[in-house]
């Protein structure tokens, strides 16, 4: 009976999606609760795949999420790409101006990857809403996940990383440098265990 609801749910929403947010979404997906999905900004865009699977209620992920998935463009012109066959746990990914996640990838419960810093860093401007600021040269910087990447539970990952293809991401890291294809990297600041 859930497994009906959960279908019919996504269908819903994918038609939603599209039809409010003009966002692209693939085929076959799987929701388990429901996702929060938002365009924000003139000329903002949201492409996700086939095969996405997003978990958003507590009870269907063996380790809990700590909250729904929230995937959001916050200014204009913004983008997050994800491809094909990615599945998302709790996860946050906000993009102020480009995050891309390749086919094959997880994402666990309570990942944080945002390639901006959500406020401004002079105090006198700090308090206005993320969609007025305009970030100065080096506040945001595109994120880039290749394909087969294994993103650990409560990572986080920050502005201008670029991750290879087959990269491990231990649970927790905070990763503020970029992680070469196939390496292993845990601990904050993440740093390289296993190479390729
Ligand atoms: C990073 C990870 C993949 C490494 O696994 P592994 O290759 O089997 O490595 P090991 O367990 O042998 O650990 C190697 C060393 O790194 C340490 N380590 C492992 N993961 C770590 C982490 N996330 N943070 C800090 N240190 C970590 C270990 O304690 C060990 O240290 P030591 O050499 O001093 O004894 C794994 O520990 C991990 O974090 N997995 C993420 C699981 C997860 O979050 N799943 C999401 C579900 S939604």
């Amino acid at each position: 009976m859930q497994n009906v609801l959960d279908d019919l749910i996504a269908l819903f929403y994918k038609i939603w999606l599209s039809a409010v947010y003009k966002i692209h979404v693939g085929s076959n997906w799987t929701l388990l609760g429901l996702p929060i999905i938002r365009v924000g900004g003139v000329g903002s865009r949201i492409r996700i795949g086939n095969h996405f699977r997003a978990i958003s209620r507590i009870r269907a992920n063996s380790i809990g999420v700590p909250g729904p998935v929230v995937i959001r463009t916050t200014q204009s012109n913004a983008e997050i790409v994800i491809g094909d066959n990615v599945g998302v746990s709790g996860c946050v990914i906000s993009a102020a101006r480009y995050i891309a996640i390749g086919d094959n990838t997880l994402i666990g419960s309570g990942a944080l990857i945002m390639d901006n810093d959500a406020h401004l860093l002079v105090a006198s401007e700090r308090h206005s809403s993320i969609m007025k600021q305009r970030f100065p040269k080096g506040h945001v910087e595109p994120v880039i996940i290749g394909k087969d990447v294994f993103v650990g539970a409560r990572a986080i990952i920050l502005k201008g990383v670029h991750i290879g293809d087959n990269a491990i991401i231990g649970a927790g890291a905070v990763v503020r440098d970029d992680v070469p294809g196939g390496a292993t990297v845990i601990g904050n600041p993440a740093t390289i265990i296993k190479e390729a």
